[in-house]
C-alpha cells in the first residue's frame, strides 16, 4: 500500500438536535471506514432548536469520544465549502427508508455538481429506521420513554431541558 496516500476523511453532516442512536450508528460505522470522520453540525439561524449548537456539539463529542477519530464542528453555509476548506472528499449519510432517497439523491447530485464531492449512503440499522430527532423530541415532550433511542448523555440532557421548558 502507498504510504504516501492521503488520509481518508469523510463528513457526516446534520442538525443533530439532538444526536440519536440512529445518527450514532452511522458515525460509528463511518469511523471504521475512514481515518477521520468530521461530524458537521449545521447552524440554521432561522430555526430555533431545542439545544444550542454548542450543546449539540458537546453531546456528540461525549458520545463519540470512544471512537478516537471523530472531530465535531459547527458549520454555517454550504456543505461543499466545509468539505473544500478541510479537503474532505466524501459525505456519508444514513438512508432510513426509500422515502429518504429522493431528497438525498438530489442533494448528493447537487453537491457533486458543485464541487465533485462524493456522497456515500449507509443503510440505517433497521432497528432505527423510524427514528428521527423530531420524533424523539415529540415523544419525550409528552413523557414517552426514549431511553432506547438516544445515548445516555442525550437522555439526561432531554429530561433536564424538558423539565425546565
Ligand atoms: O439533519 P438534517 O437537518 O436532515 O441535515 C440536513 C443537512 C444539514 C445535511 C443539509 O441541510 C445541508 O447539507 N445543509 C447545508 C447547506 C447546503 O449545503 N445546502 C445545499 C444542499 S444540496
Amino acid at each position: 500500500m502507498n504510504e504516501e496516500r492521503a488520509l481518508r476523511r469523510a463528513v457526516c453532516p446534520g442538525s443533530f438536535d439532538p444526536i440519536t442512536n440512529g445518527h450514532l450508528d452511522i458515525v460509528a460505522r463511518a469511523s471504521k471506514l475512514y481515518d477521520t470522520v468530521h461530524v458537521a453540525v449545521m447552524i440554521n439561524k432561522s430555526k430555533r432548536g431545542l439545544f444550542t449548537v454548542e450543546e449539540r456539539i458537546a453531546l456528540i463529542e461525549e458520545c463519540t469520544a470512544e471512537y478516537g477519530n471523530v472531530v465535531v464542528e459547527a458549520f454555517h453555509g454550504l456543505l461543499v465549502d466545509y468539505c473544500k476548506e478541510r479537503d474532505i472528499p466524501a459525505i456519508v449519510k444514513g438512508l432510513r427508508a426509500v422515502s429518504d432517497f429522493d431528497y438525498e439523491l438530489q442533494m448528493a447530485q447537487m453537491n457533486n455538481g458543485l464541487s465533485g464531492v462524493e456522497t456515500l449512503f449507509i443503510p440505517t440499522n433497521p432497528v432505527y429506521s423510524f427514528l428521527s430527532s423530531s420524533l424523539v423530541k415529540e415523544v419525550a415532550t409528552w413523557g414517552g420513554d426514549v431511553s432506547h433511542l438516544v445515548p445516555e448523555p442525550v437522555l439526561r440532557a432531554l429530561i433536564d431541558r424538558l423539565a425546565k421548558d
